[in-house]
């Protein structure tokens, strides 16, 4: 295997709170370690554009307790064909880059498999994505802030929903998993949670809508991930208003308000932690993995488990947080 020298470093997908405490741990780790660190801008975008800067120990400066990330990022269409890959690697090869560390989620994951298959070209995987839908991790970096980004605002609007005795659909990121809504509907105590992982109905839901107002609830939250099947929030609203029209109802959608601000302290030691692990685990010729923690030890998962065998959403809490909500 060819010695390591020069890494490459990028965030790739939607961003999340804690990428800039990941890229702090993988430059200063790789320095410490005699090696070269090149930020490549804009993920694959970038990669395939040739917007690569080399990094230091004081670029990262000043970074762990920022939302965002300093290296930008990107959705990447052109990657995914035979063309831009093979200008990526070209701009690889130009700088010298002989391994590389991602940052992102599914996608970015997807890339980084084909990548290596095309060009034998070693990457490590960091999971930054606020939507905790890999596999092999308890948990995605930016997952823990997104959550506390809800909670924060499920208590406002608890507040307003109370005061005018109002039933509320409050939209949560999640096209394809339900993890954001399930956590943050628990500590937001919502009555209802939707997910997409399980099938919605929106008769039954009506009928348990009314049964609460009729036991003793004035006011209530019911969480919707966007990708539930019944709709998002407008549209779960709006069908649940055909069954009760007397019900005063509003939507909230949270929207992009999930992804931003200062990381928490826990998506801060996470990502230091998983940034460290990447580069050590490079170092010791970890390639096609993911780099996660699961039971408070690291694990490299490759690439191919970590985006299909998707984490199961625990059922059992979805049923909990209802009784709890009685
Ligand atoms: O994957 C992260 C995520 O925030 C999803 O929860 C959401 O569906 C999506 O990104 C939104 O993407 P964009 O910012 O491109 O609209």
């Amino acid at each position: 295997m060819k010695r390591i020298e020069r890494i490459g470093l990028m965030t790739s997908g939607g961003d999340a709170p804690g990428m800039n405490a990941a890229i702090r741990a993988v430059v200063r780790t790789a320095m410490f370690n005699n090696l070269e660190v090149f930020g490549i801008y804009r993920g694959y975008e970038g990669l395939i554009d040739g917007q690569i800067e080399q990094l230091f120990s004081h670029s990262v400066s000043n970074i762990i307790q920022r939302g965002g990330t300093i290296l930008k990022t990107a959705r990447s269409e052109r990657f995914m064909t035979k063309e831009g890959r093979q200008k990526a690697y070209m701009n690889l090869l130009e700088h010298k880059i002989d391994a590389m560390v991602t940052i992102g989620g599914n996608g970015t994951f997807t890339g980084a498999k084909i990548f290596d298959e095309e060009y034998d070209f070693p990457v490590v995987g960091l999971p930054g994505t606020i939507d905790n839908d890999l596999y092999g991790t308890d948990a995605t970096i930016g997952y823990d802030t997104a959550i506390n980004t809800v909670v924060e605002a499920c208590d406002k609007i608890r507040d307003t929903a109370n005061a005018h005795d109002r039933l509320f659909f409050v939209e949560v990121m999640g096209r394809d998993a339900g993890f954001i809504a399930l956590r943050s509907g628990i500590a937001a105590g919502a009555e209802f949670i939707l997910v997409p992982e399980t099938t919605t109905y929106i008769d039954n839901l009506a009928r348990l809508v009314k049964h609460d107002w009729r036991r003793n609830k004035t006011s209530g939250i019911v969480i919707v991930a966007e990708g539930d099947d019944a709709g998002g929030a407008y549209e779960v609203a709006r069908k649940v208003k055909e069954k009760i029209p007397e019900m005063d109802t509003r939507v909230t959608v949270l929207g992009h308000i999930q992804r931003g601000g200062a990381p928490s302290a826990y998506d801060r030691v996470l990502a230091s932690t998983l940034g460290y692990a990447a580069v050590s685990g490079m170092l010791s010729g970890q390639r096609g993995v993911m780099a996660g923690i699961i039971d408070k030890a690291v694990v490299f998962t490759p690439f191919e488990k970590a985006i299909k065998h998707h984490k199961d959403i625990n059922l059992q809490m979805l049923e909990m947080s209802r009784i709890l909500a009685l």
